[in-house]
């Protein structure tokens, strides 16, 4: 059997084995290892293609002459360790063709043994890999940008929370220092809205814009924040959230408009008795639904004044439409309308 093995190694005839090793487009070499070093005794046309050498160049030589200045060391040393032991091995390895141009050589190393264990030959097969390495490489590089992205977009949202926290705590500190009953409710509002941004980045900061914020979640904490804030404990608040993701640019209007609506429901709807206030976020259609409905006396604010104004703009701003209507049997709805396809991403 050795024998037929070198004999059509030598010619590559006779034998349909031989044959098809020859024809195939995967590269595959035999080595003698009871030659000194090793050397290939046959190499297949796809070998000589993928490496660039000819035939005679290749023949009696041990492979290590494909590797070169780039090629990993502890791989040589694992692919060594592997043949000395007749072990079967497989690794990728940088190797370089004749021309000097590298590919990555997806390596599958077989020891053949007779019955009785006696070594005979190394058979290998090669396949160059590099296209999936360069894919794999890219995807590494598009990763690694995307993580310093997310550290970038985290720490802006730091400095951006600090200095919210900062002009809340200077409008606080004016609110105290004020013994104008209307000046401090003036600025208490300004609190207010300067707290319902810093919603947005209390949040953690989506890992890529794409993702957006999830707009349930910021109702919820401005609702929270408002009734706190409030210090009526006698104000209950339920939630109706469908899940809705909304583009960053239009968070910040959205969050400014939920805090008017929500505050204005907690200042004017139970002016002397608890109250229940229903948060709901729908889809209808093309249309995001923002209901804030309250069991209160149905009043609003004064039309005209500055907070039915910045309502009124910053729905504008971003396409919507606002309508208040009265609840039965107590209370009002206000229904807020914005098209999804603005806001969502
Ligand atoms: C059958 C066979 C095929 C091999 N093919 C390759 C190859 O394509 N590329 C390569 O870098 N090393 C290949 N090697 C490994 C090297 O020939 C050599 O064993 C390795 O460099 C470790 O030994 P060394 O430290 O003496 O160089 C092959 C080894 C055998 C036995």
């Amino acid at each position: 059997m050795t024998e037929r093995i070198r004999a059509s190694a030598r010619s590559g005839k006779g034998d349909p084995f031989a044959a098809a090793v020859r024809a195939t487009r995967m590269a595959m070499i035999i080595t003698d290892p009871r030659q000194i070093d090793n050397p290939i005794i046959y190499a297949n046309d796809a070998f000589l293609r993928l490496t660039g050498y000819t035939r005679l160049e290749v023949m009696g030589r041990n492979c290590r002459f494909l590797q070169g200045p780039g090629t990993d060391l502890d791989t040589v040393a694992r692919l060594r360790a592997a043949i000395r032991s007749e072990r079967d091995v497989s690794a990728e390895v940088l190797n370089y063709r004749k021309d000097g141009s590298t590919f990555h050589n997806a390596l599958f190393i077989s020891a053949v043994h007779d019955e009785d264990g006696t070594l005979l030959f190394f058979f290998a097969s090669q396949l160059d890999v590099s296209e999936r390495h360069a894919l794999a490489e890219e995807r590494d590089r598009t990763r690694a940008a995307l993580d310093a992205n997310a550290l970038l977009l985290r720490e802006i949202g730091h400095r951006a929370r600090n200095d919210l926290q900062m002009i809340a705590a200077m409008l606080s500190l004016q609110s105290r220092n004020s013994t104008d009953p209307a000046v401090r409710a003036a600025l208490d509002e300004a609190i207010g809205r300067v707290d319902a941004l810093g919603a947005l980045y209390r949040q953690p900061v989506p890992e890529d814009e794409r993702v957006g914020h999830d707009l349930g979640d910021l109702v919820r904490e401005i609702a929270q924040t408002l009734v706190e804030a409030s210090g009526r404990n006698d104000i209950a608040v339920t939630y109706d959230l469908a899940p809705f993701r909304i583009r960053p640019k239009a968070a910040g209007s959205l969050a400014l408009i939920v805090n008017e609506v929500v505050s204005s429901a907690i200042r004017h709807a139970f002016p002397s008795r608890a109250g229940r206030l229903i948060l709901r976020l729908a889809r209808d259609g093309e249309a995001l639904i923002v209901t804030v409905e309250d069991d209160g006396i149905g009043a609003t604010a004064a039309g005209g004044g500055f907070e039915a104004t910045l309502i009124d703009a910053l729905i504008r701003q971003i396409g919507g439409t606002n309508r208040i209507q009265p609840r039965n049997p107590l209370g009002k709805v206000v229904e807020l309308r914005f098209p999804a396809g603005h806001i969502e991403v």
